[in-house]
């Protein structure tokens, strides 16, 4: 027991490990997460529908949705990728989540909207091919580590027509200055986020503040197994964003408020970015 809090307790080297797919797969957890995709007056796992209305509406006024072939990457239950539908597009979205992807396949069906829906994880997987905009939207980026940054964006420009355009936001470095070190420990940690039975659930925070990255470290012991996710959050200065897309082949349009599309002013909330190739 001294040895597993002992360990929880150590501060890993930066994305030292990738659990990603356990928080957003596992079939109770991803049941929890829908539940806060959904959730209309949260921002958990989703904007609200509101914001979310309002980022579909700047990308259409900026770069066109009308019978543009869109990408939405890491899509969740299609919230986004509907929306943009509407508006004429014709997205295919991405996520390694089936439960999600079922609920996206059922809101495209009901309203016989132009979305094809691949389950699959985009770090892996073949991205379709000959399109005019991919989005990554609410922060997938910022649980990346400079590797699967550079991984990813080599795909998104295989997946781009020529003079296509990539949207992606980040959480920004004022975000991280709102971010405190803490452990937390509790029977059944947030609430029976983590299982549907009986469980002890640990959670550290560690911070890494010269390179502004947040590590949410969990350890969820049930009666018949032990498990551990790890959340990274890296928080990102604009211009270093900006100049990793220009290294990686990516011409940046503008930086952006995520939620406006306006100028981006340095401010505790998330940019965007508009890079073409
Ligand atoms: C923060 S949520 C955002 C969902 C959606 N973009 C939205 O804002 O409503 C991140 C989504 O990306 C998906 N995701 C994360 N990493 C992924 C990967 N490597 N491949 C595919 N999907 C991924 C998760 O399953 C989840 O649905």
């Amino acid at each position: 027991m001294f040895q597993t809090l002992k360990v929880l307790n150590e501060r890993p080297k930066p994305f030292s490990r990738y659990t990603a797919e356990e928080l957003w797969t596992d079939p109770h957890i991803s049941a929890r997460m829908l539940a806060f995709h959904l959730d209309a007056d949260g921002d958990v796992a989703s904007r609200r529908p509101a914001l979310i209305e309002g980022i579909v509406d700047w990308i259409d006024r900026r770069l066109g949705l009308t019978d543009r072939a869109v990408c939405d990457l890491g899509c969740g239950p299609g919230l986004y990728s509907a929306r943009m539908a509407r508006r004429g597009a014709h997205v295919t979205g991405v996520d390694f989540s089936p439960r999600s992807i079922d609920y996206a396949s059922e809101l495209v069906r009901q309203e016989s909207l132009a979305v094809d829906f691949i389950q699959g994880d985009y770090l892996k997987d073949a991205l379709p091919k000959n399109q005019d905009l991919v989005c990554l939207i609410y922060g997938d980026i910022c649980a990346l580590s400079p590797d699967q940054r550079r991984q990813l964006f080599g795909k998104v420009r295989a997946s781009l027509n020529s003079g296509g355009h990539f949207v992606l936001d980040a959480f920004s470095n004022p975000q991280y200055e709102l971010r405190k070190e803490g452990a937390a420990y509790s029977r059944r940690l947030m609430d029976g986020f983590w299982a549907e039975g009986d469980y002890f659930g640990f959670q550290t925070t560690f911070l890494y503040d010269d390179l502004k990255l947040a590590l949410d470290r969990y350890l969820i012991i049930e009666p018949h197994r032990t498990r551990e996710v790890f959340n990274w959050l890296q928080y990102f200065d604009d211009s270093a964003l900006a100049e990793e897309l220009t290294q990686n082949g990516f011409d940046v349009v503008q930086v952006v408020d995520a939620l406006s599309g306006e100028p981006w002013k340095i401010s505790p909330h998330e940019f965007a970015i508009i890079a073409s190739i």
